[in-house]
């Protein structure tokens, strides 16, 4: 791999819906180079001199980890900003945060709440912006999970994923991940928790170009039944803490245990995003169990982040 292309050069990552199939084909193919490289021992410097300011407004370790290692990896820095320590913690605004970055920066990725930020961010800023998660979507997350997927299945087309639980920001982001890549997704949860209407719609829009079939199944057996794929995620988000107890109560049956796994296909593999609260989405027999490939997928991250800094940057 010696050149890469300039396709997405200085283009943000906010949303998966805002690229197109050929577009994530790139991006995984970069993802699955990278990695290859990685493990071979050859260099790939591909970001020498380039800075990456990070701003997390929430925790994380994978994310952050992904990142910061990733752009040391491609001989570029990241620095870690935390809101205690910046002037965006006690009130700068967004737009005159975003413009100074700009000029000292090559990119900038923002993990925080209101997705509206990151976009005001990305308005104002004259160098990428790349998604670390909002309240909304997860897309750096997906786009890791898909390169799992394709390594375990060899394929994304025509596969079926199930995602049991509440319909958040990773269950948003599997929607459009799985409409660009023909991918079909139901999402199953409770009453009251199923993911927002307005990214269901959207995401049908680019699902009809794929064939894929987005579905919401309360039932979380009948969702199950037949899948590739088994995912689920934390019932209570980052930001949730003061309802996680209140919520739980509604989920009992949505928890990933043997009895569910055991109606999809016998080669399903499970996914998790992490971090996980085992014992409530997730049994630890399925966790730690054969068809578990949550450790791939959480190093997959590296490798997708990889990808999306040196395509874009
Ligand atoms: N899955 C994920 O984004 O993990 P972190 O919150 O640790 O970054
Ligand atoms: N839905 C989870 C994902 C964490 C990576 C959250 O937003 O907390």
């Amino acid at each position: 791999m010696k050149g890469l292309t300039n396709i997405m050069r200085q283009r943000d990552f906010i949303s998966l819906h805002d690229f197109t199939t050929e577009e994530i084909k790139v991006l995984l193919d970069v993802a699955g180079e990278l990695k290859r490289m990685r493990k071979l021992g050859i260099a790939h410097p591909y970001l020498q001199g380039k800075t990456l300011a990070m701003i997390f407004q929430k925790s994380s370790t994978r994310t952050r980890v992904a990142f910061e290692v990733g752009m040391y990896q491609l001989g570029g820095y990241a620095l870690f900003l935390n809101p205690q320590d910046t002037q965006l913690g006690r009130g700068e605004a967004v737009k005159d945060t975003a413009m100074v970055l700009s000029r000292m920066a090559d990119g900038i990725m923002i993990r925080t709440f209101v997705h509206e930020e990151v976009l005001e961010l990305a308005r104002w800023a004259d160098i990428p912006v790349i998604n670390g998660l909002t309240d909304l979507l997860h897309p750096t997350q997906v786009l890791g999970d898909m390169l799992t997927i394709k390594e375990r299945k060899g394929k994304l087309q025509g596969l079926k994923l199930a995602f049991l639980g509440d319909g958040n920001n990773v269950a948003h982001s599997l929607l459009f991940g799985g409409a660009k890549v023909g991918m079909d997704v139901v999402i199953s949860s409770p009453e009251g928790f199923e993911p927002d209407k307005n990214i269901l719609a959207s995401a049908k829009e680019d699902a009809l170009k794929t064939k894929s079939v987005l579905t919401i199944e309360k039932d979380p057996q009948k969702a199950v039944a037949g899948a590739d794929v088994v995912y689920t995620d934390v019932w209570a988000s980052m930001g949730q803490e003061n309802v996680a107890d209140d919520k739980e109560k509604h989920f009992a049956d949505y928890q990933l245990n043997s009895k569910l796994l055991n109606l999809a296909k016998p080669d399903a593999i499970v996914l998790h995003c992490l971090p996980a609260k085992r014992g409530k989405e997730i049994t630890d027999e399925v966790m730690d169990g054969p068809q578990s490939a949550v450790i791939d997928e959480a190093e997959n991250r590296l490798h997708a982040h990889k990808a999306i800094m040196a395509l874009l940057m």
